[in-house]
């Protein structure tokens, strides 16, 4: 008999008293809006940036010759094959992954706004030593700071905006949120288009600064905003929690929520070890859920067109505006896959778009593969004609399409939906952590992989695609519509993981106050 592990239905019924969205909830909405935003526009000011002549010539200047020197390099999938330049993208990442672990324990022990304050101070200050720059230090230290404020919003929005928002429209912001993501890489790949026309060189400057106006709003907006009440209780005030909670909600019929916040803060209090506890075999399903789907997600390796797809379509012969441009379409395509997404999550399920996006990506990346190999040719000697190059970008918008309606939403949604509240604060850090881990490590080595793995890249991203494909397939639970509460189900209902489940508690399942017990073996 193996460890069993239990999965409760938690009594916490998510139908409270009817308050209505209050303007404290728009308030919240928007400056969470500036945190997704921030986060985007990093993400995609990268790539514009390091294909901008000035910029390399000051800080870069022997990646410049070695792009000029055809003599000097392998092939022509090498040109922008330099260890710096990657580093200036991708130390933004793991400068995430550690300030995430600090943000975790700020964020619980000093509350939410402490975290999203220093969160808009660290990309205020990132923008302004990027913006004006004058050495290789500045760049990267700013690149740091970046990184900083995308560990603390990372973690400290979601939580804030689960927090604040009523239930009926929890789900909805979360998904907002990632449109946010979208919304920010997109501005950025527009103005990317935009500063290289300007004069003295100042155009990198722009771009990189440029961040430094939401990040204000973000920092401004930290000071005015309401802690929440989960967190003033967590602090242990539990009258002021009550009128925070009166006071957001717009009412003063507050009694089941407020019952359920101390139930919940109790049960949070009484584990001593978050991530000891989400280890437990009891949380087995989650843990594999919080720590593949964000693993996964990056292996899509979509971060390559987000972050590099100037450089990507500059590799292959696009001319310079041509590179630039169509790193805006691929962002707009993005936005609005990404609201298809939030249109049909709860009409398809998570699996069907899981699913759909997952093949679509496959056959999209075999056909890019195939057409660079076929027409650019194994060491970069061919050319593409016009004709190839539109077709490629359409098949590349096509693939992007289908990261955005499966995983780019899914993959912050899914972890927060399975994870129980005494587990969800690990659950997100470690999705967040996850997460930003294998960004780095696409942000590093993408282009070095480009290089030596040429086209063939293409099929190795669509191979990852197929695994994780199977993987939803075979074990991911559909979750559409079942309400948080009776989570709990959806394991015990399930061909895999329903194998290790037995009711021991109650007797109707859909009651739910009902204990699961799974054994890992049978
Ligand atoms: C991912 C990012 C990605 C973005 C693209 C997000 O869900 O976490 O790494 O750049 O989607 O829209």
């Amino acid at each position: 008999m193996g460890g069993g592990f239990f999965v409760t239905d938690s009594s916490h019924r998510e139908e409270y008293e009817e308050g209505g969205v209050t303007s404290f909830v728009v308030i919240a909405c928007i400056v969470a809006a500036m945190g997704g935003l921030l986060f985007g526009y990093d993400i995609g000011i990268s790539g514009g940036v390091t294909s901008m002549e000035e910029f390399l010539t000051r800080f870069f200047p022997d990646m410049l010759r070695q792009m000029q020197n055809e003599t000097g390099r392998e092939t022509e999938y090498c040109k922008y094959d330099n260890e710096l330049l990657t580093l200036f993208t991708s130390s933004l990442y793991l400068a995430a992954l550690f300030a995430s672990f600090l943000a975790s324990s700020i964020t619980r022990l000093f509350g939410r706004k402490v975290s999203m304050t220093l969160g808009g101070l660290a990309f205020l200050s990132g923008a302004l030593l990027n913006g004006f720059a004058i050495s290789l230090e500045m760049l990267i230290i700013g690149r740091l700071l970046l990184g900083v404020g995308v560990g603390f919003v990372n973690q400290a929005v979601p939580l804030y905006l689960s927090e604040m928002a009523p239930a009926k429209i929890r789900g909805a912001l979360n998904m907002a949120f990632q449109l946010a993501i979208t919304m920010g890489i997109l501005a950025a790949n527009i103005v990317n288009y935009i500063t290289p026309n300007l004069k003295n060189g100042v155009g990198w400057r722009l771009s990189l600064g440029l961040a430094a106006v939401p990040a204000s709003v973000l920092l401004v907006g930290s000071f005015f905003l309401p802690e929440t009440p989960n967190s003033i209780l967590e602090r242990g005030n539990k009258e002021e929690a009550k009128r925070m909670l009166q006071k957001i909600r717009g009412t003063m019929e507050v009694e089941h929520e407020f019952m359920d916040l101390c139930a919940a803060c109790e049960s949070a209090k009484s584990v001593q070890h978050p991530w000891t506890n989400i280890a437990q075999t009891k949380y087995r399903p989650q843990l594999v859920f919080c720590t593949f789907i964000p693993f996964f997600q990056q292996l899509t390796g979509i971060n390559v067109i987000m972050f590099y797809a100037p450089v990507l379509f500059r590799t292959i012969g696009f001319g310079n505006d041509a590179s630039l441009i169509s790193a805006v379409i691929t962002g707009l395509v993005n936005v609005l896959s990404t609201l298809v997404s939030i249109y049909s999550v709860d009409k398809f399920g998570r699996r069907g778009l899981f699913l759909a996006g997952g093949i679509q990506m496959i056959v999209t990346q075999v056909a890019v593969g195939s057409i660079i190999g076929w027409k650019f040719g194994v060491n970069g000697e061919g050319s593409l004609s016009p004709v190839d190059t539109q077709i490629l970008l359409g098949l590349i918008c096509l693939y992007v399409a289908g990261f955005a309606w499966s995983w780019g939403p899914l993959g912050w949604l899914v972890p927060s939906e399975i994870c129980p509240l005494e587990i969800r604060s690990a659950g997100q850090s470690l999705n967040v952590s996850v997460n930003m881990f294998f960004t780095f490590l696409i942000g590093q080595f993408f282009v070095t992989m480009l290089c030596h793995m040429k086209f063939g890249l293409f099929y190795f991203f669509a191979v990852l695609v197929l695994i994780m494909t199977i993987f939803i397939h075979f074990l991911l639970p559909e979750t559409k519509g079942v309400p948080i509460e009776e989570m709990a189900r959806v394991w015990k209902d399930h061909s895999f993981w329903g194998k290790y489940a037995r009711v021991v508690d109650g007797g109707d399942t859909d009651d739910g106050d009902d204990v699961y017990v799974f054994s890992v073996k049978a």
